[in-house]
């Protein structure tokens, strides 16, 4: 028998692959950084609001989308809008966004196995908070280091990907995302039990409403975007790949929820932390887990090493494991299509984008070194696929999804994705229709004004 066919074996594996989509550094690394930035409690209870209102309705619009592509998400914009002109080719979004995704998503998942790798040599004992500050920005600028760690990280991704659909996604996620869990609530029991942990539970639980302005809103509402994967065809790719019986609505819900209750306990891990020591703030911004926290775990840990060892270690890992099991996503859009498309073997595929990504991420990478000086749109090349993806791609892919399954398809076909064919009871499927008729597209362009600073003036 193919034990390796086009499409995930089991609903369970369904499930862990998306969430590993979803789950990444945007919850670890991204969600901390937001919720310190923007108040704390007040800005987590708008975020999982637009996660219910927005996030979890625009991820099954993909996954109806990419499940009724049967097996090709360029194919099911064919197929949904019967080859009307000008939609056919929206299908090749989740392409190009897979190559500039990856691009500078790649570069930070590298700093992260730079610093496990860091963390397993014991090199972060005995150093001081500055010196922490100087290897920081002395690696991120290198030429050649990250680079190398970018390879390293590009080939695992690859390495995941060319071994096909059940053998490597399923598979990988189905041994990634149980150990990521694993790992966080070691962190997050650690993390309780040190000193003034209540100050930083009561930063991350107790709503201060007086923070919350048009500013923090929107913040919120792209953070459940980036979040959860949504507009990017991530998510509509492995729907590609979903059984015909899986509950689309259901999984969409089961998604969103393991993926804010990472969020949730990655801040359980890091304000606890960083409240432990008096000096430091918890809006110390997105150098706060490559700076703050290594520091954090040698003065807390100071007089047990091996807990200090022990800590940075497992929190490296799991920084890692979530990017991988996002980036394995990002790769497959672009590689499915080579691979089903131009008919290339699924490892050349994956290869051949590997390639052109480790390209583009070198570019990027060095835009914090040697190349600072080299702008478009006065952006170095991170800030400018940075942009490109988050407030651009994401939200226009979003708008352009819900406006697809909302107003161009027919209705039968959402229905009959949503009923898996009438078999199902779909209770929430009016309001579903409804909040991606109206509600989202509203919401989307308010994000997207907003990316654009078009209410700079207003807030
Ligand atoms: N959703 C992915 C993440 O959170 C992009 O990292």
């Amino acid at each position: 028998m193919d034990n390796n066919r086009n499409i995930f074996a089991s609903k369970i594996g369904a499930i862990l692959a998306a969430a590993g989509s979803a789950v990444g550094l945007g919850n670890v690394w991204r969600f901390p950084t937001e919720t310190g930035e923007h108040g704390g409690a007040a800005f987590i209870l708008i975020y999982v609001s637009f996660m219910l209102l927005l996030g979890v309705p625009i991820m099954v619009t993909e996954f109806a989308i990419g499940r009724h592509g049967n097996g090709d998400v360029s194919g099911a914009f064919v197929k949904i809008s019967g080859g009307k002109k000008g939609w056919r080719w929206m299908g090749l979004l989740p392409v190009v966004s897979g190559f500039l995704v990856l691009s500078y998503y790649a570069v930070v998942a590298s700093w992260t196995l730079y610093y496990a790798y860091e963390a397993l040599l014991n090199g972060f004992a005995g150093k001081t908070s500055a010196e922490f500050q100087k290897d920081f920005e002395a690696f991120s600028s290198d030429s050649v280091t990250p680079v190398f760690w970018t390879v390293m990280i590009i080939a695992l991704t690859c390495g995941i990907v060319a071994l096909g659909v059940q053998k490597g996604i399923e598979r990988g996620s189905k041994i990634m995302m149980p150990l990521l869990f694993i790992f966080i609530f070691v962190l997050v029991v650690c993390s309780l039990s040190l000193p003034n942990a209540d100050l930083g539970l009561k930063f991350l639980l107790l709503p201060d409403f007086s923070k919350v302005d048009g500013g923090v809103i929107l913040s919120a509402m792209g953070q459940a975007f980036f979040s959860l994967s949504v507009g990017l065809g991530c998510l509509c790719t492995y729907a590609c790949y979903f059984r015909k019986d899986v509950n689309l609505m259901k999984d969409g819900l089961s998604v969103a929820s393991i993926d804010t209750l990472v969020a949730l306990l990655s801040g359980l891990i890091i304000f606890p932390a960083v409240y432990s020591i008096p000096d430091l703030r918890p809006d110390a911004g997105p150098s706060l887990v490559f700076v703050t926290l290594p520091n954090v775990f040698q003065q807390v840990f100071g007089d047990i090493p091996v807990l200090a060892y022990l800590f940075s270690l497992c929190f490296y890992l799991l920084l890692v494991m979530a990017a991988l099991t996002s980036s394995i996503s990002m790769l497959e859009m672009s590689a499915a299509y080579f691979h089903r498309n131009l008919h290339l073997p699924r490892s050349l595929s994956a290869i051949v984008v590997s390639v052109v990504c480790v390209v583009l991420a070198t570019f990027c990478s060095w835009s914090f070194g040697d190349w600072r000086e080299v702008k478009i749109f006065d952006m170095g090349f991170f800030d400018l696929f940075d942009f490109l993806v988050a407030k651009f791609i994401m939200p226009i892919g979003g708008l352009i999804m819900c406006i697809f399954l909302g107003w161009v398809v027919d209705e039968k076909v959402l229905r009959a994705e949503l009923t898996n064919n009438g078999t199902l009871k779909s209770p929430l499927y009016p309001t579903f229709r409804f909040i991606i008729r109206y509600v989202a597209p509203l919401c989307i362009f308010l994000i997207f004004a907003n990316e654009l600073g078009l209410f700079s003036y207003l807030f």
